[in-house]
């Protein structure tokens, strides 16, 4: 079994107003990137792996605020962020599916914003049933308005959305990491039910639904 960490140093850094975040339309914390914990980086390499074997149990918040932060949150004061962008862009987006609803990750404010209330894990997989277990599918989305505001003269499209995807490699490896100091188990996914997920999720059409990681309790 893998290390199982007390949150109670996370948790004395991180503040909810209540311990449930069942749909509430907006879920605050504090930047859940400040703790320490007793998993190396090279222990957690050793021990990375794919697991599927969910059992049905929410996270705690805490768990839940150090995931979405390892996911694509802030980890300096100038706004960048723990996973690298090309040019600085930050063109994806993480949606965190609970059994309470689908919600849209703020790094810049640490918040979860409501966006369909629900039980609506099932549709993050096209018919692997351990999703619906996860406490957490994490949804990765391109979107392409992030050029907007780049510094410098945007790459052509294909090449944009093949930059977004690195950094989601590199996204779903820091939350298998963040997970694993947790004592919870990934599941990376390429199978999305993407058509229905894009409709539940009210995602306009020009953004792209890369990848999904299920995150949860495991057996
Ligand atoms: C891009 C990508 C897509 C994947 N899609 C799925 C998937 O849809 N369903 C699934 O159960 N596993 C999926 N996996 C997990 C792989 O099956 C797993 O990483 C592989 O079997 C190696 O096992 P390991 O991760 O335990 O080393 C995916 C992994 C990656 C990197």
């Amino acid at each position: 079994m893998k290390k199982f960490l007390s949150a109670t140093l996370l948790a004395a850094m991180i503040f909810l107003p209540t311990t449930s975040y069942a749909a509430r339309s907006e879920i605050s914390f504090l930047n859940a990137g400040t703790g320490s914990d007793n998993l190396s980086v090279m222990t957690a390499l050793m021990q990375r792996q794919t697991d599927r074997d969910f059992v049905d149990k929410d996270l705690t918040t805490v768990q839940l605020a150090k995931i979405l932060w390892a996911a694509n949150g802030n980890n300096r004061t100038n706004g960048k962020r723990v996973n690298p962008a090309a040019m600085g862009v930050y063109s994806v987006e993480v949606y965190a599916v609970t059994k309470e609803g689908i919600y849209l990750y703020d790094p810049d404010n640490y918040k979860l914003k409501l966006i369909a209330e629900g039980d609506f894990r099932s549709i993050t997989s096209t018919g692997q049933s351990f999703v619906s277990k996860a406490g957490l599918n994490l949804v990765y989305v391109e979107t392409p308005k992030a050029w907007e505001n780049a510094k410098h003269t945007p790459p052509p499209r294909d090449r944009q959305i093949a930059f977004a995807n690195i950094s989601v490699g590199s996204m779903i490896q820091s939350v298998a990491l963040a997970a694993q100091t947790e004592g919870l188990g990934n599941c990376v996914r390429g199978s999305i039910n993407r058509d229905e997920f894009k409709k539940v999720a009210k995602l306009s059409d020009d953004k792209t639904i890369l990848l999904a990681q299920s995150v949860g309790y495991i057996e």
